[in-house]
Order: C-alpha cells, then structure tokens, then sequence
C-alpha cells in the first residue's frame, strides 16, 4: 500500500524529519504548523535531508513530492490518506488537534501520532473513529533512522494496525508493533532509564557531559547499533552464552548499580550544569551543522552494516540496501501529483 496525499499536523523537530521522509520518497505533503518560522525551520531541515539522500540514494532518487502549507488543519488534511500529528508533548493539545483532524480527514485516512509516551487508548478518547488511530513513534532524525514504534490503542482496528505496517514500511520504515499499550513504549523506556541515570552521574560530579558521552560512544554505543543489548550479552557470556553471563551479572541487580529507584531533582542549578558542559562539549557546531555530522556518521554506519554478511547486510544495514535498492527503482518517475495530472490529461493526438 502506497500513500497518495500526506499531511503533517506539526513541522518541528520531528514533523520536519517526517515531511522530509515522505517528500523524498516523492510523496506530496501537506503541511500546517502555526508558527510564523515554521516554513524556513522546514525548508531548513528539508535540505539537510536532501543532502543527505543525495549521499545515501547511490542508486538515484524519486523525483521529490511536494510540500505545501495549509492555513489550516482542515486544508492540509483534505484528499489525505495518510495524516501523521506531530505537535507539542500536551495531552490538551494532542486532543484539540486529533479532534480537528477527524472533522476534516476523509473517513477512512489512517492517523498515526509521533507522541513520544501518550497511548493512543487516551488520545482516542474522543474520537468517532478511533479504529484509524494509533502511534507511530519515530526517532529523531525521522529521514535516517528506520525504526517506528507501532503502538495500537484499546480501539484501533487490526486492519488499520495492518495498512500502518505497509505505508511506514513503504517509505523505508522498519515497523515494531508493540504487544501492549504502556506509557512510553519501549524505546523511550530505556532511554529514559539512562538518562535519568546520565544526569545523575553530572549531577553528582561523577563525570561530565562529555566524558560520560565518550564512554558511550567509544564503547557500547558501537556494539548497541550492530547487535543491540541482547545479542550483545549473549557473546558476552562467552561460550556459555546467555545463561552464563546471566550468572555472572545477575547478582548485580541487588548491589547499589543504579539509582533509578531516585529520580534527580529537576531544577536550574541542575539545567544549568548540563547544559554549561554541553556548552564546553559542542558549542562551537550550530545545531543543523551537528545535524550534518551527524547525518554523515549515520549513512556511514548504515554503509558498513550493509557490507556486512558478504553484502547481504546486517540489522539496519539490510533494510539500508534495500531501502536504497527501492529509492532507485521509484528514480524517474513522476511525484505522486504530477503523475496524477498526466493520467488524467488526455493523450494529445498527433497533427
Ligand atoms: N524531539 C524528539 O526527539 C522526538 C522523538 C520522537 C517523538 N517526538 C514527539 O513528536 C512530537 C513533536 O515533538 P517535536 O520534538 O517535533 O517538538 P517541536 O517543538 O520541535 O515541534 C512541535 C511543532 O508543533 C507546532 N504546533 C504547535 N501547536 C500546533 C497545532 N495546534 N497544530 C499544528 N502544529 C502545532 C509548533 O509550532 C512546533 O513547530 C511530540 O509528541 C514529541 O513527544 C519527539
């Protein structure tokens, strides 16, 4: 299943990344942000992706679909199959929006919502339809990284659940669906126990932001992008494998190794330290500058992987060949509008 018309309620960090996704995969979107600076944020984040599209795509691109802003939920939502909201971490304002989309969306477009830990169940309180709702929550930047997490609600419809697969899958996606609806998925789960972790490491002088970083990625954060946590234990277990690195780490548990039980205060002095030390560690960069490295180490770890395993790719490496393998075959051909426009042209006779 293909998207014909998108909308992107929200053109902020991630809706930018999600309107960039679809225009390069040469789908039309149609876009509504109230924020007066939200067109040169998008434009702006829109040609860090086509560049690096242009270094990923080495079989070619489709031609780029067009991205239009509406003045209005109802305008950009109109003719669309396919809506995805990504506005603001507010339940009030997830609801006033969702409520907006259904009014206007035609009857059967799949939604699905960025939130990074509402369920679906609560942001469908209100809906009539509630069967064509459910998160599809991306990590940033939406354009490169591959995973979504599909998290259906109470009310979301097994067929709805089914048509997300193919369209996430269809722009290159690789989709989880999530077994049970809990608060902030699975990804976030983790990230969110290491980052309460990290601040108190900073907080309590153990090490600072940039060290604390080094350690990931000079370290597990390298073993986490090829094999994830579990694959990665089970060699660490050696030639027993996973129940003998269970064994040997799993007394551990008990012993004081964490302090997630206690959540640091949030407070300025605590804003202050980190982001003093992300000063120290990054400031000479500006942000879309970062957003190109990091961009570039991206593709270039997708790269190695997709060496791996005499070329056929490994983990995200092999969804990369054939995510660049399918960008190439769609190379040429007319974005979804144009090619609409020509079907319903008549052929001009010959003089
Ligand atoms: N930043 C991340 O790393 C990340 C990752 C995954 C998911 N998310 C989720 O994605 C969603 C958006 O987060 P973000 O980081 O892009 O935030 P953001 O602040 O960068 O963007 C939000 C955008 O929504 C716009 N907006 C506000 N009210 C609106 C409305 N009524 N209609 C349309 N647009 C409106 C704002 O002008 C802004 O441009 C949130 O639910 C967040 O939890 C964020």
């Amino acid at each position: 299943m293909t998207i014909k018309k998108a909308a992107c309620i929200g053109g902020g960090v991630i809706g930018g990344g999600w309107i960039a996704r679809l225009a390069l995969n040469g789908i039309d979107v149609s876009v509504y942000d109230p924020h007066p600076e939200a067109k040169r944020k998008v434009d702006e984040v829109m040609a860090n992706a086509r560049r690096a599209y242009t270094r990923m795509a080495v079989k070619g691109l489709p031609k780029e679909g067009k991205v239009t802003f509406a003045g209005s939920i109802a305008e950009a939502v109109k003719g669309a199959d396919f809506i995805q909201e990504s506005v603001p971490e507010r339940l009030d304002v997830k609801l006033k929006t969702i409520a907006e989309i259904e009014a206007a969306a035609p009857a059967d477009a799949l939604i699905g919502s960025s939130t990074s830990g509402f369920k679906a169940t609560d942001m469908a309180r209100d809906m009539a339809h509630p069967e064509r709702f459910l998160v599809a929550h991306p990590f940033n930047p939406v354009y490169l990284l591959p995973i979504n997490e599909i998290v259906p609600g109470e009310k979301t419809g097994k067929a709805f659940v089914e048509r997300a697969r193919e369209v996430y899958t269809s722009i290159g996606m690789k989709c989880v669906v999530i077994n049970k609806e809990i608060d902030a998925f699975v990804g976030n789960r983790l990230l969110e126990a290491a980052w309460r972790e990290a601040l108190w490491l900073i907080k309590d002088g153990i090490c600072t932001v940039e060290e604390l970083d080094d350690i990931m990625r000079y370290g597990f954060g390298l073993r986490w992008a090829q094999m994830g946590m579990f694959q990665t234990y089970r060699i660490a277990g050696g030639e027993a494998g996973m129940r003998h690195f269970m064994a040997q780490f799993g007394p551990a548990l008990a012993w004081p190794w964490t302090k997630l039980m206690d959540v640091p205060e949030f407070n300025d002095a605590l804003v202050d330290m980190v982001a003093t030390q992300s000063d120290d560690q990054s400031g000479q960069w500006s942000i879309r500058e970062l957003e190109r490295i990091r961009d570039e180490n991206l593709i270039g770890i997708m790269e190695a992987l997709a060496k791996a395993e005499k070329g056929k790719g490994w983990g995200a490496g092999e969804l990369h060949n054939a995510y660049v393998k399918r960008l190439g075959k769609e190379a040429g051909k007319k974005s979804s509008k144009a090619a609409e426009k020509a079907k319903a042209e008549k052929p001009r006779k010959k003089k």
